[in-house]
C-alpha cells in the first residue's frame, strides 16, 4: 500500500510528533534506532531536524554516509520500534538480530522498515555546530511515501478501522500513546 508523498506535503507525515526510526547505511554496515525527537523545520524544500545522540552507532553512519531516513513506525510495531531505541547496532545487526526487513529507498537506498506507516529519505545538511554542539541533525527530504490505507490526499486519516496502523507517540519507559480519536476544526466567523 506504499504510495509517493509529494515533497510538498512531506513534513506532514511528522508535523503531528511521531516516533520515528532513524535507520542509516554507509559501507555495508546498516542500522536504525528509535527517536522521538525530530520535527520539520522548512517548507520548500523539505527539511527536517532529528536528534541524534553523540553515544549512538546511527551517529556515526550518518556522518559517513551524509544520509539517513525516518521511518514511521504504527501500533502494530511498537515492541520492535522500543527494542531498536534500546540496544545498538554497534553491538550487532539489528536487522538481522530482530527479524526486520528492510527495503531500499528509491532516492537514496536507504534501507527502509517494512511494517512502518510512513517513509522519509533524507540528505543530512552538514552543520557542524549543532551536531557538536546540540546532537541535532538537519536533513532535506529528498523522497517521502506512505501507506495509503492511512495517509491519503496529504493528511494522517486515523479511524477505529485502521488503528494497528496509528503512529506512536513516546510517553516514556516504552509507553507509547496512539490516538485515539480525531477532531474535525473549523474556521471561526467572528463577531462583525
Ligand atoms: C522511544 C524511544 C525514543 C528515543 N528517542 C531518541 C531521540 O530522539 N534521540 C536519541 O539520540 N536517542 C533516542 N532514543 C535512544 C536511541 O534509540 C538508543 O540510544 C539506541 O540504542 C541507539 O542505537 P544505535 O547505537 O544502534 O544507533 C530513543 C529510544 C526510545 C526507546
Amino acid at each position: 500500500m506504499r504510495q509517493p508523498v509529494a515533497l510538498a506535503h512531506a513534513c506532514r507525515l511528522i508535523n503531528h510528533g511521531p516516533t520515528v526510526l532513524v535507520s542509516s547505511e554507509h559501507d555495508g554496515q546498516r542500522n536504525v534506532m528509535a527517536a522521538a525527537w525530530s520535527m520539520p523545520v522548512e517548507f520548500t524544500p523539505p527539511r527536517v531536524a532529528v536528534v541524534i545522540d553523540k553515544s549512538t552507532f546511527t551517529r556515526e553512519l550518518v556522518l559517513a554516509s551524509g544520509r539517513f531516513a525516518l521511518n514511521i513506525p504504527c501500533r502494530a510495531i511498537a515492541d520492535l520500534a522500543y527494542t531498536v531505541g534500546s540496544t545498538s547496532g554497534r553491538d550487532e545487526d539489528k536487522f538481522a538480530r530482530y527479524g526486520i526487513a528492510p527495503f531500499a529507498g528509491a532516492a537514496l537506498a536507504l534501507p527502509l522498515i517494512e511494517g512502518c506507516v510512513a517513509w522519509l529519505e533524507c540528505r543530512r545538511i552538514a552543520e557542524p555546530h549543532s551536531e557538536q554542539a546540540y546532537d541535532t541533525f538537519f536533513g532535506e527530504v529528498v523522497a517521502a511515501e506512505a501507506d495509503a490505507r492511512v495517509f491519503a490526499g496529504g493528511r494522517w486519516a486515523f479511524d477505529d478501522g485502521n488503528a494497528d496502523l496509528h503512529t506512536l507517540h513516546h510517553l516514556g519507559g516504552g509507553n507509547f500513546g496512539v490516538v485515539d480519536a480525531t477532531i474535525q476544526s473549523h474556521v471561526m466567523k467572528g463577531r462583525s
